[in-house]
């Protein structure tokens, strides 16, 4: 029997008291939102009729999920980085903003602090033996659409195995290895030689797949490459490319493949582009331009702040 109490004076007065509405002290923004939040769960557990025994399996959910340090990875896997994307998409059309580039998601891994190179840099140590070389390069433009000098390009991705440095439970590589900074030349041009990277799965034996097989739904992503973008009178641009010909360029779990981030990559196996790119072997090449959208009332109206690693 599913007895109905949500709507209660004797319910809602004890939301308000759990939520510490009748304080006068603490955050009213917390207050605010935690009052809807559980208000939802109250809601939730009586329309749906949730058993002690699945609510307790949720508690200890949430426990796996912090001993684990995945809350980060099972928020792109829900779709929630891709709701606040589209929320500040609709912002900036509301706003009438143009962005050039498309946003799309951060995703947990980024790490603070990477070495700065000018112009060009080598993300890859050479360590990985199955490295398949690439070379990315291109320009970015400003709002107004004229190059950027001096713009930082911070750029981080996995290796062939889907790991990223930090995170590698492997163990295996160097600090920053395959994460630079390439402050754009005078021509507002960056250009970076790495490894071609392999798609990341979310660890098999974590909280964040279980939750996963329980939707009927894989935890892999695409082969990508992360960009954050700075400059002067500018938006910072968080977004990814993904490696062209992938297949999971439109399966991803994370939600973040969008239009115009998939650029093509061409194999090159001539002499000349070998020998004009200094390397020995055929290799990959991905050409993609970034435009960034101008200050809005002279600031970043949409930079996000949030814990991040730093090293
Ligand atoms: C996750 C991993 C990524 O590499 C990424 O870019 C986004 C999300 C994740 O584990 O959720
Ligand atoms: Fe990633």
């Amino acid at each position: 029997m599913n007895t109905q109490i949500f709507d209660t004076p004797e319910v809602q007065d004890f939301l308000r008291l759990a939520s510490g509405l009748d304080q006068a002290g603490g955050n009213p923004r917390t207050k605010a939102i935690i009052h809807r939040i559980l208000s939802d769960l109250f809601k939730t557990i009586e329309d749906l009729d949730i058993t002690s025994d699945e609510y307790w399996a949720g508690v200890a959910y949430l426990n796996q999920l912090g001993a684990r340090g995945e809350a980060g990875l099972l928020s792109p896997g829900l779709g929630l980085d891709r709701y606040f994307d589209m929320r500040m998409d609709a912002e900036d059309a509301a706003l009438g903003v143009a962005n050039g580039t498309p946003r799309t998601i951060e995703g947990p891994l980024y790490v603070a602090g990477a070495p700065v190179e000018q112009g060009f840099a080598r993300l890859d140590d050479g360590s990985d033996a199955n490295g398949h070389t690439l070379i990315m390069h291109g320009t970015v433009h400003g709002a107004d659409g004229r190059p950027l000098p001096g713009a930082t390009v911070e750029v981080w991705h996995a290796n062939t195995k889907g790991f990223y440095s930090h995170f590698d439970p492997t163990g295996e590589q160097k600090p920053f290895n395959m994460r630079r900074t390439i402050v754009t030349d005078a021509q507002g041009r960056y250009r970076f030689q790495s490894i071609v990277p392999v798609g990341y799965g979310c660890p098999p034996d974590g909280p964040t797949q279980a939750l996963l097989n329980q939707l009927g739904r894989h935890g892999n992503r695409p082969a990508h490459i992360h960009f954050f973008v700075s400059a002067q009178g500018h938006r910072k641009l968080t977004t990814q490319i993904n490696i062209d010909g992938d297949p999971l360029v439109y399966d991803d779990f994370a939600y973040a493949t969008r239009e115009g981030l998939v650029p093509p990559l061409v194999e090159r196996s001539d002499a000349d582009s070998i020998q004009r790119n200094g390397l020995s072997a055929p290799f990959a090449e991905i050409a993609f331009d970034i435009t960034l959208s101008a200050l809005v009332d002279g600031v970043d109206n949409q930079i996000v702040e949030r814990a991040r690693l730093a090293a």
